[in-house]
């Protein structure tokens, strides 16, 4: 068979499996396999494929039409302007966080060495991306997660950061570690209770604890606040991803931990995504 009549055969599979993306992902796995780009698989349809890349192929094919997602079977996903391992262990890094990324560049450009805290890195793929942009700020880490942070390590490396990045294993509750300029965070927050409506990629893949915020989906960005509000110093920066349906009780509490709201800003798809405060 050639690459155009797998791409088809494959796209069909997954279409019956319910997977909007069935062409995209198709040709990606299939990237992936004959480890060569997207516009390779495009601009060579006539080229015949052997049994071994055929075999290797379907199989991840399958587990895609089981719905695991396409950036756990390639092992990597672009976030920012860089390539981030990703496994089971991390959330899969969202197009929607980069809006954190953006407003942080927004504030501060490249002269001052600031000192810059992620609370609950996952991948590592915000502090990393922030960490590349600019070349005088250095930063910390932190997850409950031992699995997590391992990728993070690994990104780091990968990104030749290891030097200007630290990772700890730790609860929020439990961090006391430095003052910093800047704290970032995307915690958990979707409500205990919705987990179970979520796509079945995310909810039967990515870990809970990445997603669980409690039955309110609000207990991990309650101690992300107060940790955020004891650990930045006068004047500095938080910057926080929320939940579309979160701004008001969480403007609250970062009112009532003295935080001054700087800006809320929207995602992709125009949802409050993203809030920017300074503690006074
Ligand atoms: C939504 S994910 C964000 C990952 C990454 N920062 C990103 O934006 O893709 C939340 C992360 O917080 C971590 N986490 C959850 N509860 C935590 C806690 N109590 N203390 C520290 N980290 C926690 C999870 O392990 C997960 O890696």
């Amino acid at each position: 068979m050639n690459i155009q009549e797998t791409i088809n055969k494959a796209a069909n599979v997954l279409k019956k499996n319910n997977i909007v993306t069935a062409y995209l992902d198709s040709e990606l796995l299939l990237s992936e396999v004959l480890k060569k780009d997207r516009s390779y698989v495009i601009l060579n349809s006539k080229e015949i494929l052997d049994k071994k890349c055929l075999y290797d192929f379907n199989n991840l094919i399958y587990r895609r039409s089981k719905g695991e997602p396409c950036a756990y079977l390639v092992n990597y996903k672009e976030f920012w302007k860089y390539k981030y391992f990703v496994n089971k262990d991390v959330l899969i890094p969202r197009p929607d966080t980069e809006v954190l990324i953006e407003e942080t560049l927004k504030i501060y450009d490249e002269k001052k060495g600031l000192k810059v805290l992620d609370i609950g890195t996952g991948s590592g793929c915000l502090l990393i991306s922030v960490l590349k942009e600019r070349k005088n700020f250095s930063g910390i880490g932190i997850d409950i997660s031992k699995k997590a942070l391992k990728v993070a390590n690994f990104n780091a490396k990968l990104q030749q950061l290891n030097n200007r990045v630290k990772f700890y294993n730790s609860d929020i509750d439990k961090f006391f570690i430095g003052k910093y300029d800047l704290i970032l965070s995307n915690p958990p927050y979707i409500k205990n209770f919705d987990l179970k409506y979520l796509d079945r990629d995310i909810v039967n893949y990515e870990p809970k604890i990445a997603l669980d915020g409690g039955s309110d989906g609000l207990s991990e960005i309650t101690k992300v606040i107060n940790k955020a509000s004891s650990l930045v110093k006068k004047n500095g920066k938080f910057i926080l991803e929320i939940g579309c349906y979160q701004k008001n009780e969480i403007v609250k509490k970062l009112k009532d931990k003295n935080f001054y709201i700087n800006k809320i800003v929207k995602d992709y798809a125009k949802k409050d995504r993203c809030i920017i405060s300074t503690k006074i």
